[in-house]
């Protein structure tokens, strides 16, 4: 019995002497194992994960929850239009592809910071339909006092009747 006992601890020692010495072997960096995958890399955003473009816009989550998602970057909000329900508590979800920037819908207090490698999460409730401009409220650089989008507030029934291509964005294709 005590052999055994020896004989395990002798391999965790042997294990973690092996993992002191490769961890630079492992490509995922440690924090994004702390962060629950939660850090999406500015330069793969369009690319991978949570951020790529069909995943952008309004959708419901499997739960039922309205979640928009967004990219912040230099000098737009992708999508430039979104379109959510009047009265309905919406989930933001915003990163950024590359400096920090600021959403503010026009004619609230609500607001919502795009930082890039963090997702920045925020659930409003927009009481009635209506168009709120959705001007960049922090400087980002030579273009940032044109960098703005819009958002459209749309009665819940409306918004119910939507496909979910018209739910990514209200943008004129
Ligand atoms: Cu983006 Cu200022």
């Amino acid at each position: 019995m005590k052999k055994k006992i020896g004989f395990v601890a002798a391999m965790t020692l042997v294990g973690l002497a092996i993992l002191s010495t490769r961890y630079y072997m492992v490509d995922v960096p440690v924090w994004h194992l702390f962060g629950g995958g939660e850090a999406p890399d500015p330069v793969t955003l369009h690319l991978q994960g949570e951020f790529v473009e069909s995943n952008l816009g309004a959708a419901e989550d499997p739960s039922g929850a309205l979640t928009v998602r967004m990219i912040a970057q230099q000098f737009v909000f992708v999508p430039q239009c979104i379109v959510v329900p009047a009265s309905v508590p919406v989930r933001f979800r915003i990163t950024s592809a590359d400096a920090v920037h600021k959403l503010s819908f026009l004619g609230t207090n609500y607001g919502l910071k795009a930082v890039p490698g963090v997702v920045s999460e925020e659930t409003f409730t927009f009481p009635k339909a209506g168009e709120f401009k959705i001007p960049c409220h922090e400087f980002c650089g030579a273009g940032h006092y044109a960098m703005r989008g819009l958002l459209e507030v749309v009665p819940r029934d409306q918004f119910a009747a939507l496909l979910p291509g018209e739910r990514r964005t209200c943008e004129p294709r």
